[in-house]
């Protein structure tokens, strides 16, 4: 877990994403100022024509004296109407023209900025080590990889209505301020309101956010886990289960969207109110005022500040929307960046080496090797065996006694607590996962085929191999006849977990994806497992040729294709408990006997 931060250090990573668009985004922050200038000038032009029309008075234009056309004839005020209707449409015109240039080109930063999130959230689901999937739920990560990404987006995109709203808000008192100052704090009187309104938004939301960020992550997760665990749900009618869970989840998400709808809109209200409460205030106030000529206060002056005010009080009615947006995103981008400093548990070393596949010899030796996944219980303890290049070793055990556990730390999917595994001599921790991991290949206990075709799910593996090399890999692993039976032969998609495929058949092409990726290493855990005997005979003598001169561990159950070993661990609660040949082991009487004996291998 990352420490707790502070709100400057998620704006320094976040600037990481902002900075390569830094200059269009600056180009497109200055179109928006000059396009909220550009809006605000109609509704105080206003002023003066009213005031030019209807007032008996000169008045001045930025420094110029115009005479009152209030004495004037009606063809010279209908004329003064269409010069005045003129310039306000090629000003509108102007304005919007710059809304299409600056939208375009805001947007357009800002999803390339949004593309290069999604990028990086996806690099590091790969760098992320297999640890921090044990602990984190599928739909959490699912969350923020998608939905979270679509907060920050929308967060961007309103950014620029933000600047809008804000230039707006800030120009439009002083604009007011310059029409009269007694107008300004007219309209002002009923802002109090709106302080308490975002006074309360600031306390309140923002807590609640996090909380309904958490509840649709957990949505997320439940639907996750009922889509990969519909077997398991069906087969012991877990439906109605499933389904409660669901339920009361929702229902506690629908609570707190209540609730926030429920402050929201109250605000919301508060803020209308508080609008039309200072049109009132200016129409009537300043009415007054213009009628007993104080302070300058003209017909034209108060219809320019109810014009304008509409400029103050409308950014406010967005701020509080924008708000809803802003602290979604925000909570978003939180964990977003939580998620990008989660550093991954197994790393390269600074000065980690590339690995030389082809002059790996294959020595393997543990050294006194613990671990434990949670940090408390040991799951293997002082684990010491060496062995030698070419050779065959068979794990055996009970299950729960970390066979597999032993092989993923030799491919660094987790690093030892304590003591060193080294290959061919050195500590594995000082080469490149990249590398290391090519040196081995590995069928697992349970086969995880990608979507796509059964070609792509066996050529990524080592695209230096033809199509022939395919063939041949296929063929002893005894799946290339049964491949040709298929409508679309090696063309045929694989289901996203390979649902298609029987167990044994996944099984079958996960040993053709090590025999065409030809490493100095070979794990098989549980390889042939789903194959039945017939079928194991045949593939025997095909996983005969591919261990041939390579260091092999084979973690098996069948008596059969352990006894092809050089060699046998017996793993027990963790421990090495035996090591040897079968006769050897056979003859102690111990565990290894037991297994035999009764029939468990
Ligand atoms: N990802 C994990 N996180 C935490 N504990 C784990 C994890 N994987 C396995 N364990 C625990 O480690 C112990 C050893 O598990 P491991 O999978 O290595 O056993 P195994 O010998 O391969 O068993 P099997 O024959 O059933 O495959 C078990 O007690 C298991 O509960
Ligand atoms: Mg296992």
């Amino acid at each position: 877990m990352p420490l707790a931060r502070r709100p400057h250090h998620y704006l320094r990573d976040f600037w990481t994403f902002v900075k390569p668009y830094r200059k269009p985004l600056r180009e497109v922050y200055l179109l928006y100022f000059l396009n909220s200038v550009l809006n605000l000038l109609p509704p105080l032009s206003v002023r003066y024509y009213i005031d030019l029309l209807f007032h008996n008075a000169a008045v001045t234009v930025c420094g110029i004296t115009l005479p009152s056309l209030a004495q004037r004839s009606l063809s010279a005020k209908l004329l003064f109407t269409a010069v005045f209707v003129g310039t306000m449409i090629a000003l509108i015109i102007v304005a919007n023209t710059i809304g299409v240039i600056m939208w375009r080109r805001g947007t357009r930063s800002v999803e390339r900025m949004v593309m290069d999130i999604k990028l990086k959230i996806h690099h590091h689901i790969n760098k992320l080590s297999l640890g921090y999937f044990n602990s984190e739920r599928i739909g959490t990560i699912m969350t923020k990889a998608v939905g979270d990404v679509q907060n920050i987006s929308q967060l961007l995109r309103n950014s620029f209505n933000l600047t809008y709203a804000v230039i707006q808000f800030l120009l439009a008192p002083i604009l007011i301020a310059m029409l009269s100052p007694l107008l300004l704090v007219i309209v002002l009187i009923p802002a109090p309101l709106i302080g308490y309104a975002f006074y309360a938004m600031r306390t309140r939301l923002r807590p609640m956010y996090r909380v309904q960020r958490e509840h649709e992550s957990a949505i997320a997760s439940q639907i996750q886990e009922v889509i990969s665990g519909i077997r398991e749900i069906k087969a012991f009618n877990m439906e109605e289960r499933s389904h409660s869970q669901y339920r009361d989840i929702n229902r506690r998400y629908y609570r707190m969207q209540n609730e926030i709808m429920r402050v929201f809109s109250f605000n919301h209200q508060l803020q209308y109110g508080a609008r039309d409460l200072g049109v009132i205030l200016v129409a009537a106030l300043g009415g007054v005022c213009a009628l007993l000529d104080w302070s300058n206060i003209t017909v034209g002056k108060i219809t320019a500040c109810i014009a304008l005010s509409s400029y103050l009080y409308n950014p406010i009615s967005q701020f509080l929307s924008f708000y809803d947006t802003v602290q979604r995103g925000m909570v978003s981008l939180e964990r977003v960046i939580d998620f990008l400093n989660e550093e991954p548990d197994v790393r390269d070393d600074r000065h980690a080496l590339t690995l030389d596949v082809r002059a790996t010899r294959g020595a393997v030796s543990f050294r006194d090797v613990s671990f434990s996944y949670d940090g408390r219980s040991l799951v293997l303890k002082n684990i010491t065996f060496d062995v030698a290049p070419g050779e065959r070793i068979a794990i055996v055990g009970p299950s729960g006694s970390g066979k597999s556990t032993l092989i993923s730390l030799l491919l660094r999917f987790y690093d030892v607590s304590t003591g060193q595994i080294l290959l061919d001599g050195r500590d594995i921790r000082t080469f490149t996962q990249v590398s290391l991991r090519m040196a081995a290949g590995i069928v697992f206990q349970e086969t995880f085929l990608f979507y796509g075709t059964i070609r792509d799910n066996l050529l990524f593996v080592n695209p230096t191999k033809t199509e022939a090399d395919m063939y041949e890999a296929c063929k002893a692993a005894n799946i290339h006849d049964f491949i040709l039976t298929l409508p679309r032969r090696y063309d045929t998609v694989v289901g996203e977990r390979g649902v298609t495929l029987s167990g044994g058949q996944k099984q079958r092409l996960a040993l053709a994806r090590v025999f065409l990726k030809d490493p100095p290493i070979v794990i098989l855990d549980e390889a042939t497992s789903a194959v039945d005997t017939k079928t194991e005979q045949l593939i025997q003598e095909g996983i005969e040729r591919m261990l041939k001169n390579r260091t092999a561990f084979i973690i098996a159950h069948r008596l059969s294709t352990i006894k092809h070993c050089d060699r046998i661990i017996v793993l027990s609660h963790g421990t090495l408990a035996e090591m040897g040949t079968h006769d050897q082991l056979y003859a102690q009487r111990g565990i290894y006997f037991d297994l035999c004996e009764h029939n468990k291998l």
